[in-house]
């Protein structure tokens, strides 16, 4: 899957150019509003949860790359991710394989949720009103 197009790509740069002045602003640090937590294994394997940053990839890409070439599913949480998936070139690897982006062996970069932080949408809307319970936000312990 190292067949993003040329197209693509000048697209997402001219998106970037476009929008480079709020972006720059507030690179993302850990999880921001909009990012996605996956935690469906990692607290189990004794990884940090995952942190996807939804917007710093949606700038760069249209959602057709991922949710249709890829066929990530609209979901938080709702992919079999796995790290051999992700070494054998799908998902998060379709990209970060060293060409399209940097490689696996920073571990950190992707694993660098606080422990314990449940699979969400991070500053979810619904899940503020729903929350209190057991769920608490986490942007309000960062
Ligand atoms: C670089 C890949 C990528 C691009 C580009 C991308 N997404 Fe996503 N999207 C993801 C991933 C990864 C998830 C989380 C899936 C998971 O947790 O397993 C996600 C989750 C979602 C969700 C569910 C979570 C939420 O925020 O409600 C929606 C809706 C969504 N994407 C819409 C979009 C739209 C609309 C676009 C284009 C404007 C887009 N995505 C572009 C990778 C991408
Ligand atoms: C490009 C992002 C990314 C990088 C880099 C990355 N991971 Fe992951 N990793 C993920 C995602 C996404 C998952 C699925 C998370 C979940 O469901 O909890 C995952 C899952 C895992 C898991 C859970 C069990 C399994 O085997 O799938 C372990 C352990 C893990 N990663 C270790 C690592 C180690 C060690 C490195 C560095 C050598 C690494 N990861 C690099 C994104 C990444
Ligand atoms: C369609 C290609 C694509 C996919 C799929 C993709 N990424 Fe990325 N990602 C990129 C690119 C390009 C960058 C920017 C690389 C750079 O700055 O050198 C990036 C950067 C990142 C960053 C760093 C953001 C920052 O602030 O610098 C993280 C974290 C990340 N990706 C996590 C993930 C995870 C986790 C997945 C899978 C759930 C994933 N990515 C899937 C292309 C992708």
């Amino acid at each position: 899957m190292n067949t993003l197009s040329k197209k693509t790509w000048r697209t997402g740069v001219a998106l970037l150019l476009l929008s480079s002045l709020c972006v720059l602003e507030s690179q993302p640090a850990q999880a921001e509003y909009g990012d996605v937590v996956i935690n469906n294994q990692s607290d189990a394997a004794g990884m940090r949860p995952a942190i996807f940053p939804h917007w710093f990839h949606r700038i760069r890409f249209r959602c057709k790359v991922c949710h249709a070439d890829l066929g990530f599913k609209f979901k938080a949480g709702g992919n079999q991710i796995s790290m051999l998936k992700i070494i054998d070139g799908e998902f998060c690897g379709a990209c970060h394989n060293g060409e399209v982006a940097w490689s696996v062996e920073n571990c950190d970069v992707c694993h660098s949720g606080k422990p314990g932080t449940p699979t969400q949408v991070h500053g979810n809307t619904v899940q503020k009103l729903i929350g209190g319970g057991a769920d608490k936000p986490a942007e309000k312990k960062q």
